[in-house]
């Protein structure tokens, strides 16, 4: 044992290095503290015009005490977020700053590399944080490796640690929650002191449970326009873990109330050590962050714009109108079904035809209800006898493109693949395999499954060139979790491995189909991630299709995710999940605001539907890029109203946008006042109602010229009186 005659009280700091990673509106600091070697975090928060008032000097006030930027396991008795045992079974792990690199990667982003090395082991971690300056985000993530002799057991290692100490203040969690039909409902808690722990162990599911993402309001809770608030989500579209633990920090000997809150976001740790060989390199999934010191709208906005241009793909693309034949057709259909159903839909101007479940398997395998075929990838030819390239065809003989469904990464006992490959599904050896849907998971850690299901998805699209989307479903998780290709010793490496290797399926495909969308579904929202996002033009949001419910499904999705990538599907009433009945205009008016689709049969539409369907989808088209690459302003919250607004406003604040519903009825209230936002105050805009219904308008001054400035202070009065009604309004200034 050797003697270190730092005291665990001392509070003494000399900061030599100071590493500033900054945005527009934010900064990151860390510095290393020479007294120990050790890498602190500063500041996080409003950008730091000059960095000398967040650097501590000397012995600090009791209650000022910062913490490490990457804490591990050693001496402390707080949290950590590196957990190792070495080559030698040592458990702790002490690291020091080594060195850091800075490197301008163009004009707009920064990459900073800190390297900690342990004080003993050869064993070093690689901090690496990019910054995106006008988007005011931060990306982050923790690269390890070591040349101990023997393989390192990482127990953990989150993406980020963060940690906030404000003395005596309070902090405020929002959260997206919800299964199927009921995905991200928001969740807003004050967190008293305890450990808040989000946790999702489905492996393929990201989103089910909670969404990998939070705000945190520090010291009040926010508004959309006021307080300070940290955003964030991991990339990850696997199991996770996002900690939020409130407490008085490392112990002091002095009277000082410290309401220390530390964060650590990463993959799951649970049974999922993680073996690493001398020379390999480890590296977390890659946290995304941004700062706003005015309120939760900058920190969507600021996601938003961050997503648009550095994750989704093409995300300067606006995306198409989707006819999906799910909800129309289910898995019975033939081809003459298909043909009527694009017929109608090319006749109301719409632009892409998605084949969804059914298509696939043979004889036996038959894919007509979810117990069989998944595997199979070859057409019907009972329902398809002209095969997926003819069905192409007629999509384009029509003007629509053609988009397919698949699902990859599972197999149901019943199909063929199966029977020549059941040892390629995860399982466990001695134990019976639970079903899941009627299907079970395909190893994708066995290089041969993963060289399959590639080449699966590849041959669908080589075969039939111009099929141009994929909606790439995913309906079940990860259970008896074990790889009859992994050694006994690794079995824990599926959780990572299995993501790892579906990136690597993706990035691949991206790579050889550059111009086919992806479209990410997961039993409807069970994989909204920026992960996934990353790896696909869009995801879509749930099953759950009733205007009213997507209402809020889609506003807690888009407190995270961008608009542009929100799959929003019209579908016919009754509504298949809930039964209900809204208007068409109300469906329209709510889909709207994502990438709007049709999943109905259109050819059992009424004429009169016919009509409207048509004209809303040219409106739609006419509007899109507002809504696409727009602003997103929430004016008047669903929760805890009776209706509801928001807006999208174009990046020149030319045009916008208004969306109000009103989702339950109440006596004598006749007209809602909105206080616009987004706008330029100095410039007037010319209101016109959109997308309205049989000459029926919500506000008696359409076509009137109002004041930016007007607009965000006095507002303005729409008329939503009724259940289920609903406004669009344009702006265009003038
Ligand atoms: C689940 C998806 O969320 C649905 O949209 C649909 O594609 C079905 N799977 C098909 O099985």
């Amino acid at each position: 044992m050797k003697l270190n005659s730092t005291k665990v009280y001392e509070t003494a700091y000399e900061i030599d290095v100071i590493i500033d990673i900054n945005t527009r509106h934010s900064s990151l600091l860390l510095g290393v503290n020479t007294i120990n070697g050790e890498l602190l975090q500063l500041f996080f928060g409003e950008k730091c015009r000059s960095s000398s008032p967040k650097v501590p000097r000397g012995v600090v006030k009791p209650g000022s005490e910062l913490y490490a930027a990457y804490s591990a396991f050693g001496g402390a008795e707080t949290d950590v977020a590196l957990r190792a045992t070495h080559a030698d079974g040592a458990l702790s792990t002490e690291l020091v700053y080594d060195s850091h690199l800075v490197e301008e990667e163009d004009s707009n982003r920064t990459l900073t590399t800190i390297k900690l090395v342990d004080k003993h082991y050869a064993f070093s971690v690689l901090l690496s944080y990019r910054a995106f300056f006008d988007e005011n985000v931060i990306e982050c993530w923790v690269s390890i490796t070591h040349e101990e002799n023997e393989p390192v057991i990482l127990h953990q290692c989150p993406s980020v640690e963060l940690t906030f100490v404000e003395t005596s203040n309070d902090y405020f969690l929002t959260s997206l929650h919800g299964l199927w039909e009921r995905e991200n409902e928001l969740q807003e808690e004050r967190l008293y002191r305890g450990k808040k722990v989000l946790e999702n162990r489905y492996g393929t599911w990201s989103s089910f449970g909670s969404n990998p993402s939070f705000m945190l309001s520090l010291g009040q809770p926010s508004t959309e326009d006021s307080g300070p608030v940290v955003a964030g989500a991991l990339a990850w579209s696997g199991a996770w873990k996002m900690t939020f633990n409130h407490d008085a920090g490392r112990l002091f000997y002095d009277k000082a109330d410290r309401r220390r809150l530390n964060v650590t976001i990463g993959a799951s740790e649970f049974a999922a050590e993680y073996h690493l060989a001398p020379g390999e390199q480890f590296s977390t999934p890659a946290f995304i962050f941004t700062f706003s010191s005015n309120g939760r709208g900058t920190a969507s906005r600021n996601l938003h714009r961050w997503s648009r241009k550095y994750c989704l793909r093409e995300g300067g693309d606006a995306r198409p109108v989707v006819l999906n034949s799910w909800e129309g057709a289910g898995f019975d259909f033939d081809e003459s079904k298909l043909l009527l159903m694009m017929d109608q839909f090319a006749s109301m101007g719409g632009e892409m035809f998605v084949l969804d479940d059914g298509w696939f398997g043979n004889k036996n395998y038959a894919r007509n209800n979810p117990s069989a075929g998944l595997g199979d990838w070859n057409a019907n030819r009972t329902k398809i006898p002209n095969g997926l390239s003819s069905l192409v065809n007629e999509a384009k003989t029509r003007g629509l493109r053609f988009g397919i469904w698949i699902e990859p990464e599972m197999v149901n006992p019943n199909s063929l693949l199966f029977e020549a490959h059941p040892e390629w599904a995860i399982q466990q050896p001695d134990r019976e395999n639970v079903l899941y849907r009627d299907q079970l998971v395909l190893d994708l850690c066995n290089p041969k499954v993963e060289a399959f299901v590639y080449q699966s998805v590849a041959a669908i699209l080589s075969d039939n060139s111009e099929i141009a989307y994929v909606k790439w479903d995913c309906n079940r998780s990860i259970t008896n979790l074990g790889s009859t290709y992994l050694g006994f010793d690794r079995q824990t490496h599926v959780w990572y491995e299995y993501v790892k290797s579906l990136y690597r399926i993706l990035d691949r495909l991206a790579v050889t189909f550059p111009n086919v969308m992806i479209q990410m579904c997961a039993s409807g929202g069970g994989r909204i991630d920026f992960g996934a996002l990353g790896r696909s033009h869009e995801f879509w949001a749930s099953d759950n299709t009733d205007a009213l419910q997507r209402i809020y499904i889609q506003w807690g999705t888009n407190y995270i995710y961008p608009a542009i990538a929100t799959g929003a599907h019209v579908t016919h009433c009754p509504n298949k999940q809930t039964g209900r009945t809204t208007p068409l205009k109300f469906r329209f008016d709510v889909a709207m605001t994502g990438r709007l689709g049709l999943e109905l049969d259109p050819s059992v539409l009424p004429e009169r539907d016919n009509v409207y369907v048509k004209a809303a989808i040219e409106e739609y088209k006419r509007i899109r890029p507002v809504v696409a690459f727009g602003d997103l302003y929430r004016l008047v919250s669903p929760y805890g109203n009776d209706y509801c607004a928001l807006m999208y406003v174009s990046d020149d604040k030319c045009r916008a946008l208004v969306f109000a519903y009103n989702l339950g009825h109440r006596l004598q209230h006749e007209h809602e006042k909105l206080i616009l936002a987004g706008l330029d105050a100095q410039q007037r805009y010319r209101i016109s109602e959109i997308n309205y219904r049989d000459d029926k308008r919500a506000i008696d001054f359409d076509g009137e010229i109002v004041a930016g400035s007007d607009l965000m202070s006095v507002g303005i009065s729409v008329d939503v009186r009724n259940e289920f009604d609903s406004i669009v309004l344009e702006l265009h200034s003038i």
